[in-house]
């Protein structure tokens, strides 16, 4: 495994820009944890899988480790108790890895929805909120493309394109507040994805 540091400058800037309204940028050197946030299909859980590799840090995929603690799949729990008990341990779960260090953490494409999960992430300290953008038509291809992998969990929020679109629009501003970066992933490979938000988060910014 590679493992790449925090403080060095990587090569010329890809698709980034700093959201905003965002909100402060930890200092490099004293980040613990990277954030990823977005909508379904924008890349959170393989980009951060990659990311956590180069950086010789943990990941965790709170949707994984909702199912790891309850014993269910997301799809049964909404079927089984609905969305509002998802969420519910979503924000449970979400605080719970919020104490650990040096790790990556993709977030579901929903829990930014929560007021209370918009405030953990913001007081959360050496936490870098980072958001995987890119336009509706794109992640909805992108989540088309991997709902054919057997192995892939099915998302119910996207059953319906129309809601799943409306979601989206209501969301998206949510996603830019509480990052401190957003990259601009439609016409981004993995790769990078990857190099975007290493070269992102190596940019010392005064805080807002
Ligand atoms: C959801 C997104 C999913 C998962 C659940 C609900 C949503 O996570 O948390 O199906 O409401 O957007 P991904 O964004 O990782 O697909």
């Amino acid at each position: 495994m590679t493992t790449a540091t925090l403080d060095m400058p990587t090569k010329p800037k890809p698709a980034t820009n700093p959201t905003p309204a965002g909100r402060a940028v930890p200092k490099p050197e004293t980040l613990d944890r990277i954030i990823l946030t977005g909508f379904m299909g924008s890349g959170k859980t393989t980009a951060g899988t990659l990311l956590a590799d180069r950086l010789g840090w943990r990941f965790l995929d709170l949707d994984h480790e909702i199912e790891a603690r309850d014993g269910r799949t997301v799809p049964q729990i909404f079927a089984e108790h609905g969305e509002a008990h998802f969420r519910h341990l979503e924000s449970f779960t979400l605080a719970s890895l919020l104490g650990q260090r040096r790790v990556v953490i993709a977030l579901g494409g929903g829990a930014p929805e929560e007021l209370g999960n918009r405030l953990l992430l913001e007081q959360t300290p050496h936490t870098a909120v980072v958001y995987l953008s890119a336009n509706f038509d794109t992640l909805a291809a992108r989540c088309a493309a991997q709902a054919t992998d057997p192995s892939a969990t099915a998302r119910p929020n996207l059953a319906d394109l129309n809601l799943a679109e409306r979601r989206f629009r209501l969301r998206r501003p949510h996603y830019e507040r509480i990052a401190a970066h957003t990259i601009h992933t439609t016409d981004l490979s993995l790769d990078q994805t990857v190099d975007a938000v290493l070269s992102a988060i190596r940019q010392p910014k005064s805080p807002r």
